[in-house]
């Protein structure tokens, strides 16, 4: 069977490799680069950076409190961003040689659906047809432009130019107080830029459970980041060194302008209308259980579907649809697809929030631990977060899991496993947890759901 994919990303490439391991002939289309958003200008790249920021922060802050004084430090930019490319470089290869291991051809050129059967690939010199038995697109997102006047100016970037800007901002202004914002804002504050967040909605990080939020927000506060929200950005106006943000009758001016007010499907350019594929927003319509769209044969995952646009959903979503293609029962549960979010302290979060459990009538029973009466959270220096569990108490089942703190966006499978197997409380409570780690808070969260945590005072009756 001749399966085409669309994109390189960690959707595409996972998917054909999945569809090479189920005896697939794959060809992996991609315009740029392989590993897309995630590995060369998303989740790889931010991360490379926000490590060098938290050896920065260990180095000035955390070190002194812990006897360590180091007389001298200085951040190396050019280095910083060195390393940042040597991470990404070394992925990347990674991706390339994998996919020629598992014999993927790998064509460079930007594709188009001609017919079910078909797609054009336009290259530098010129362009070929592939046939097809099944095509799967993996198009990925970018970044929205917001109807701003001004949002054209040298000084407005996006996310992709904010990971190599040549040299640290003195100040940097970001719209949008989502994922984006919070992980650029902790990056950049932690090397002493002065961060401004403009949020439109009444909270950062929407979606997030609130007691989770709180945490992230006093910390950005701590960091020096300013942060608006509710507010509605009405112009910039850039000049040649600086940019000015006008919202809600007050300013703030900034060497850049951030927009990390979300990101739009890449699906405008494949050729869908005249096949009748349906979209909805420009989103591509599929059937979740194989993601297949309203035409036979076409598959699409990741970003351009919409839904949670997180790398590992995208990889869960091809490894669905190479099933689906091959003729397999594809298994996911898409119930609990964890979120990261890497800030100081970093967070992680699966399942139903508190307001969302509420929300559907459920007779939800919360746990809560603070990170203050953990003993490794205490050893590294950083108690300001908390476990917190959200459960049915009606049938005890772990609904939800929001960690924030130290080892939050490792820990969190926990949660994502428990949720899987619809483990119940006690469950949790039952499974011996190592000491001294922070995954101890995970358990005194699910005892402290019946008010029996350890190392918590019993609450007042
Ligand atoms: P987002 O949807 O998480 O946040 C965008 C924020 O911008 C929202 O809070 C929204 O209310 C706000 N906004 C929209 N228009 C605005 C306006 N005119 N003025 C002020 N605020 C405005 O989108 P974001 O942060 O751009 O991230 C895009 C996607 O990438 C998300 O789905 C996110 O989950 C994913 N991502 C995941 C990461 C991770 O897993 N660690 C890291 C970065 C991104």
């Amino acid at each position: 069977m001749n399966v085409v994919v669309l994109g390189g990303g960690p959707g595409g490439y996972v998917c054909a490799i999945r569809l090479a391991q189920n005896g697939a002939n794959v060809t992996l289309v991609e315009r740029s680069y392989l590993g897309g958003t995630c590995l060369n200008v998303g989740c790889i790249p931010t991360k490379a950076l926000l490590h060098a920021a938290g050896l920065y922060r260990t180095a000035t802050v955390e070190a002194k409190e812990t006897g360590i004084d180091i007389s001298s430090v200085s951040v190396d930019w050019p280095r910083v961003q060195a390393r940042r490319q040597a991470v990404v470089n070394q992925l990347v290869g990674g991706v390339t040689g994998l996919l020629q291991a598992n014999g993927v051809k790998v064509i460079t050129g930007e594709g188009r659906l001609t017919s079910a059967k078909t797609v054009e690939v336009a290259q530098d010199s010129g362009s070929i047809s592939l046939e097809f038995d099944a095509l799967v697109i993996a198009t990925g997102s970018e970044a929205k432009l917001l109807p701003i006047p001004g949002v054209q100016g040298d000084k407005v970037i996006t996310s992709t130019e904010a990971l190599s800007l040549d040299k640290l901002p003195d100040s940097l202004c970001i719209i949008g107080g989502g994922v984006i914002g919070c992980e650029f804002a902790s990056l950049y504050a932690s090397f002493g830029t002065k961060v401004t967040i403009l949020e439109a909605l009444p909270n950062l990080l929407s979606g997030i459970d609130a007691d989770v939020v709180s945490v992230i927000a006093a910390q950005l506060r701590q960091l020096g980041v300013d942060i608006f929200t509710g507010v509605k950005v009405e112009e910039i106006i850039s000049s040649d060194a600086s940019a000015k943000v006008c919202f809600d009758g007050s300013s703030v001016t900034a060497d850049y302008v951030l927009l990390a007010a979300g990101r739009k499907p890449l699906t405008d350019r494949l050729g869908l209308e005249s096949l009748n594929i349906r979209t909805e927003k420009g989103f591509i319509s599929v059937d979740r259980s194989t993601m297949q769209t309203s035409l036979p044969g076409i598959y699409a995952i990741g970003d351009c579907v919409g839904g949670v646009l997180l790398a590992h959903a995208a990889s869960a979503e091809g490894m669905v649809a190479a099933d689906a293609i091959c003729g397999k029962k594809p298994e996911m549960n898409f119930q609990a697809v964890p979120a990261c979010i890497y800030t100081f302290p970093e967070a992680g979060s699966v399942g139903l929030t508190e307001a969302q459990a509420r929300q559907q009538n459920i007779d939800v029973k919360t746990g809560i631990f603070p990170l203050m009466g953990n003993g490794k959270s205490l050893i590294e220096g950083d108690t300001s977060g908390l476990v917190k569990l959200v459960a049915d108490g009606a049938t005890g089942e772990v609904l939800g899991l929001h960690i924030v703190g130290p080892h939050a966006t490792d820990m969190i499978a926990e949660g994502t496993l428990a949720i899987d197997l619809e483990c119940t409380v006690d469950e949790l409570t039952a499974a011996i947890h190592p000491h001294p780690t922070v995954s101890e808070a995970v358990q005194e969260a699910a005892h402290s759901v019946f008010g029996s945590a350890i190392h918590m005072p019993p609450r007042r009756k």
